[in-house]
């Protein structure tokens, strides 16, 4: 385990802008490369966490950069292009910070900031592809299409028109455009991509979206919310689309005004009930489910079991860590945000009822599973995870969790791993046969490794050297290379 003060050492270093822009091959530096391991992993997080001079105040702001790598069998390819955003664009063309982010305001107080209603658009969350387009994707606006290949931006995408915002002027002031979160999943038997956005305006809203696999999307959806909600991450099962709603809200005219950044306005009411809201995909009213308190940004996985009730996997904290926290993390003092653990929901929407049981007592967040069985029974998910004594959100391990027979970790301290990402064999290999990918930063060298590595135990399959290192990012995808035309 690390001390809490080498940890923060250590995350702080790995925030360091990148400069460049590469296009190598990777060299190989440990085991062999599996000759079936064919495909691209696409990578999206922030390349730097500071503008200009300014320190980004949370990590959700930095500028978005994609990393592609590209196996065939015998070596692997790296790239890495920054998302030119207009924002981003126009940043670099005068040399300073000209927005206002999600959770940092610009220098210069409420003189400066006071009804700016333009936020920069940091394209930095995630990345998919879908109907042979690539989209890097932020949970508050457009994402942005970018050529596979060469990872050029081609400019923001709004599905020829359908994210829009058509809603209430207030609404429209705020986000002309609708938002389109960076969790979209795919159901695996139609081929169709649904995601969801979070809408401001007199009522408050959910936007649901369905994409048919030719890539058109279907009229979006409006749910009505009680208030602004924080979704960050949502469940697609093969009846429901599945919502938590925390009791966190924001102060939306603050956040406005200028006085507070969108995350420093959310509140967050610890002890008040979560809300679990069930759409049916059927189009029939939406199912309300009062469930215990706390936070989730992330879920594993749901689905339906023979009788109807639904589970649900998510990540939960006891409560959603405070801007002031994460903005003091980031500035290099040591904070006490609360852990994500693994928890089952056993939901009965009729009798709209909902029984929470820890999975383990283990640390873990950034979730993924076998994309094959999404919305369905599933066995085995990977995750970032924390030692139980070590202090800090500084995760120096890689859990491995299979529902059966129990959890496997592996510790990277000092340094620190990021999402893990598996692999399936082939299309038709089983549940968790394949490889688990993840870009882990090297502390000593301050460098990045990619790591190809054993499902079940978490050893080494081989590990090849970036050249040069990586912010920890968020979340990415694999294209198999029979997908990738
Ligand atoms: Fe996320």
């Amino acid at each position: 385990m690390a001390s809490e003060s080498a940890s923060l050492a250590v995350y702080l270093r790995s925030n360091a802008s990148v400069q460049r822009e590469f296009d190598q091959a990777l060299q190989l530096v440990e085991g062999e490369l599996p000759a079936g391991l064919r495909g691209v992993l696409y990578r999206n997080g922030p390349g730097k966490l500071e503008a200009f001079g300014h320190r980004y105040d949370h990590p959700f702001d930095g500028d978005g950069m994609v990393t592609r790598f590209e196996f065939n069998g015998q070596s692997v390819r790296y790239r890495n292009r920054y998302v030119r955003t207009a924002e981003f664009l126009a940043e670099e063309r005068v040399g300073r910070m000209l927005y206002r982010s999600f959770g940092t305001n610009l220098p210069g107080g409420l003189r400066t900031n006071f009804l700016r209603l333009h936020f920069k658009n940091a394209a930095n969350t995630s990345v998919v592809h879908h109907s042979g387009k690539l989209l890097a994707l932020w949970e508050g606006g457009l994402p942005h299409e970018l050529d596979p290949g060469s990872l050029e931006t081609l400019g923001s995408y709004d599905f020829a028109g359908q994210l829009q915002n058509h809603g209430d002027l207030l609404g429209r002031l705020v986000a002309p455009d609708l938002p389109f979160s960076a969790h979209p999943k795919l159901d695996p038997e139609s081929g169709e991509l649904h995601n969801f956005g979070t809408l401001m305006g007199k009522t408050s809203q959910l936007v649901l979206y369905r994409i048919r696999p030719d890539g058109s999307m279907a009229t979006p959806r409006y749910v009505p919310l009680p208030a602004l909600a924080f979704v960050h991450d949502f469940v697609l099962t093969k009846r429901y689309s599945i919502f938590f709603l925390s009791a966190v809200s924001f102060g939306v005219a603050r956040a406005l005004s200028g006085l507070a950044t969108p995350v420093g306005s959310l509140s967050s009411a610890d002890s008040a009930p979560t809300t679990l809201l069930l759409v049916p995909r059927d189009g029939s009213p939406a199912i309300t489910v009062p469930a215990q308190p706390g936070f989730l940004f992330h879920f594993a996985n749901g689905f339906e079991d023979a009788k109807g009730q639904v589970v649900v996997d998510g990540m939960r904290m006891d409560a959603l860590p405070s801007a002031a926290e994460v903005r003091a993390l980031l500035a290099g003092r040591s904070v006490n945000i609360p852990p994500a653990r693994p928890t089952r929901y056993s939901i009965d929407p009729l009798a709209r009822r909902c029984e929470e049981s820890q999975l383990t007592p283990t640390k873990a967040d950034l979730p993924t599973i076998d994309s094959r069985l999404s919305g369905r029974p599933y066995r085995h998910f990977w995750a970032i995870s924390s030692a139980p004594e070590q202090a800090g959100p500084f995760y120096h391990r890689l859990l491995h969790f299979e529902h059966r027979a129990g959890q496997t970790l592996r510790d990277f301290a000092p340094d620190l791993p990021g999402e893990p990402l598996f692999v399936p064999a082939s299309e038709s290999a089983a549940e968790g046969e394949g490889w688990v990918l993840s870009l882990v930063y090297r502390a000593a060298a301050h460098r990045t490794d990619l790591y190809v590595l054993r499902p079940d135990d978490l050893g080494t399959v081989c590990r090849l050297e970036l050249p040069h290192h990586l912010p920890i990012g968020f979340h990415g995808t694999w294209l198999s290379a029979n997908r990738f035309a």
